[in-house]
């Protein structure tokens, strides 16, 4: 399998997170009423499997391993799109967390902003997503031979398999230093 499979397959859960999230929008919709247990585990999904887990392997890995590649000019545009695109997402996912608190503390305003973060989660994705698998995925690979893509599929393994450990070792630094 080449690397970029095992992003692809990881963009699936993605999307059925993004079902969720759209299921939940409708919801709310409906109701006038968000649910905080739900935003929690998405914001946990967002936070520790899509961002660091997944945008992880794609920034530190695979992305790095491109810009020591002699890169076309559209194709490190396209890199560093991808990269933006991370960086806006997360601000996104920060801003429903924090309309989340403010929900729970009875702001009138926070149901609004929760319809919007979710609603710009729901449509980013899927967008996101397809830029990866049916264009930047596929030429990225051409920059790698068959061993360099070996390389990199035991570089994703050794990058998840510390990634419980590095994530529990904030927790507690952040506790320490609370
Ligand atoms: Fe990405
Ligand atoms: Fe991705």
């Amino acid at each position: 399998m080449a690397p970029t499979g095992q992003l692809m397959s990881e963009h699936r859960l993605i999307e059925r997170m993004v079902r969720l999230i759209q299921r939940e929008l409708s919801r709310i919709q409906a109701t006038k009423e968000a649910e905080p247990k739900f935003i929690e585990i998405a914001v946990d999904f967002f936070r520790v499997y899509t961002d660091f887990c997944h945008h992880g392997k794609e920034e530190h890995i695979l992305f790095g391993e491109l810009g020591v590649k002699p890169l076309l000019p559209e194709h490190k545009a396209m890199m560093e799109e991808l990269i933006r695109e991370h960086a806006f997402v997360r601000g996104v996912v920060k801003e429903l967390l924090g309309a989340k608190e403010r929900y729970e503390w009875g702001s009138d305003e926070a149901l609004a902003d929760i319809n919007r973060t979710m609603s710009i989660l729901s449509t980013f994705y899927p967008a996101h997503i397809e830029k990866e698998d049916k264009h930047f995925f596929p030429l990225s690979m051409e920059y790698f031979s068959q061993n360099e893509r070996g390389q990199m599929l035991e570089a994703f393994r050794k990058f998840d398999s510390s990634l419980i450990h590095e994530l529990y070792k904030e927790r507690v630094l952040q506790l320490e230093q609370g």
